[in-house]
C-alpha cells in the first residue's frame, strides 16, 4: 500500500504538496556543481560515493538512479540511506509519473538529499517501458510537468540530466525547446551528456560509446540560456579537459573515469579548487574505518571492496592491490581490526612499490 496522499493530477499535487510542513526547513548550503560525479546504475552506491567523498571535498555526489516504482513500493530505507559525509549528494530519480515523483522527491528531501535529478537520458529498453528515461525527450511537456510537481513538492533544486537528442529528435531547435518548456517550468540546472542516443539498435552501454561526443553543442546551450546552470557530461577525463570545458559552461560531470581511476579527482581538486586531497595511503586508511563499521552492520565486505580496486590504477602495484584486495574480500573477514590492518598493510605494499619504482625511474634517468 502507498502511503501517501493520493493525488490525480498535477494541480492536486500542488495542492497537497505546497501545504506547510517540513519543506520550509533552511535551504541546502551546498550550491556549487563546478565538478560532479555522475550517476552510475551499480556502481555510485553509497559506499563508492563515501569513498569518492574520501578523496573529493568538493565533487557532487549523485546516487544511481532509483525508480519511482522501487521508492514507492520497494525498501525505501535501503535505496534512500546515504552518509552525511557524502554531501553534497544528489538523488536521481526515473519515472514520469509527475504526482509519484513529486512524492519521492518529498522522500528524498526529507531523507536530506541536496537535489532531485530526474533522468531524461538513460536510454535502455526496460525504462523506455516505464516510460522514462531517453524516451522523456520527445516529451517535453510531461517532463515540464514533471518538475513542475516535484517544485512543489520540495525546497531543493530539481534538475534534469539528459541526452541532446534521440534518434531523430536530434537538432538544436528541438534541445533548445526541451530546454526552454523544463526550465519553464522551474528546473535551473541541465546536465547534458554530450551525445544523442538511439532508442533502439544499441545497448546502454553501446549508446554511452557510439553517437559521437558533440560539445559545440553544450556550449551553444549556454549562450541560449544564459541564466541556467549548465553542466557538461561525456567523455572527461583529465583536469585539463575540465578546465577547458568550464570556460563554456558552469560544471562539468565525470562517470567513468571517476570509478575507474578515482584518484583522478584528487587532480580535479587541486585544478578546479586550489584543493588538496589526502594521500591514496589515509584515503585507504579512512574507508578502512568505514569498512569496519559496515561490516559491523552486516555489509558484505565484497560490497565495499569493489569500488576501491581502481585507487592505484596507472601506478606499479595496482595489480598486486587489486589481487590482494580481492583475496581480502573472499576471507570476507570480520574481526574487527582485521581488515583495518589488512588494508594498511595493502596501502603500505603499494606505496613502497611505487617508491622503488621512483627510484629505478631516477636511476635509469642519471
Ligand atoms: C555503469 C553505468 C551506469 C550508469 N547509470 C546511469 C544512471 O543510473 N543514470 C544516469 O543518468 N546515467 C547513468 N549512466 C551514464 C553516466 O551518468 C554518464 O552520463 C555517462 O557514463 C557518460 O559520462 P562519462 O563519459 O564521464 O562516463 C551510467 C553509466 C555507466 C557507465
Amino acid at each position: 500500500m502507498l502511503d501517501f496522499p493520493a493525488a490525480s493530477s498535477v494541480d492536486e499535487c500542488f495542492a497537497l504538496f505546497s501545504a506547510p510542513g517540513p519543506v520550509s526547513s533552511p535551504l541546502p548550503k551546498y550550491t556549487s556543481r563546478r565538478l560532479c560525479v555522475a550517476p552510475m546504475m551499480e556502481w555510485t552506491d553509497r559506499h563508492c560515493r563515501y569513498f569518492l567523498r574520501l578523496i573529493s571535498p568538493h565533487a557532487r555526489l549523485y546516487t544511481e538512479m532509483v525508480t519511482t516504482g522501487a521508492l514507492l513500493h520497494g525498501d525505501r530505507d535501503r535505496f534512500l540511506k546515504f552518509d552525511p559525509a557524502e554531501h553534497p549528494v544528489a538523488l536521481q530519480l526515473g519515472g514520469s509519473d509527475p504526482v509519484a515523483l513529486a512524492q519521492c522527491a518529498r522522500y528524498g528531501y526529507e531523507q536530506g538529499y541536496d537535489e532531485i535529478n530526474l533522468n531524461c537520458g538513460c536510454p535502455s529498453d526496460r525504462v523506455q517501458d516505464g516510460r522514462f528515461g531517453a524516451c522523456l525527450m520527445a516529451e517535453p511537456q510531461l517532463v515540464a510537468e514533471c518538475v513542475a510537481a516535484m517544485r512543489a513538492a520540495v525546497p531543493i533544486p530539481v534538475t534534469v540530466k539528459t541526452r541532446l537528442g534521440i534518434d531523430d529528435l536530434d537538432h538544436d531547435e528541438h534541445l533548445h525547446r526541451f530546454i526552454g518548456s523544463v526550465a519553464a517550468a522551474g528546473c535551473e540546472v541541465f546536465i547534458l551528456h554530450a551525445r544523442k542516443a538511439w532508442l533502439s539498435g544499441l545497448s546502454p552501454k553501446e549508446n554511452r560509446e557510439v553517437p559521437p561526443l558533440q560539445y559545440e553543442r553544450v556550449y551553444a546551450v549556454k549562450p541560449a540560456f544564459p541564466s541556467l546552470t549548465i553542466v557538461i557530461n561525456g567523455g572527461v577525463t583529465s583536469a585539463a579537459a575540465a578546465r577547458d570545458h568550464l570556460s563554456f559552461v558552469d560544471g562539468v560531470m565525470i562517470g567513468r573515469e571517476a570509478y575507474h581511476n578515482p584518484y583522478m579527482l584528487a587532480e580535479m581538486e587541486r585544478a578546479l579548487f586550489d584543493g588538496e586531497s589526502p594521500s591514496r595511503e589515509a584515503v585507504v586508511e579512512d574507508f578502512a574505518r568505514y569498512m569496519e563499521r559496515e561490516l559491523d552492520a552486516g555489509v558484505p565486505m565484497r560490497a565495499m571492496t569493489r569500488h576501491i580496486l581502481g585507487l592505484f590504477n596507472g601506478l606499479p602495484g595496482a595489480r598486486r592491490w587489486r589481487r590482494e584486495l580481492s583475496e581480502l574480500a573472499a576471507a570476507d573477514t570480520r574481526r574487527s581490526g582485521v581488515l583495518l590492518s589488512a588494508t594498511a598493510h595493502l596501502a603500505a605494499t603499494a606505496s613502497d612499490f611505487r617508491r622503488r619504482h621512483a627510484a629505478d625511474a631516477a636511476s635509469t634517468v642519471s
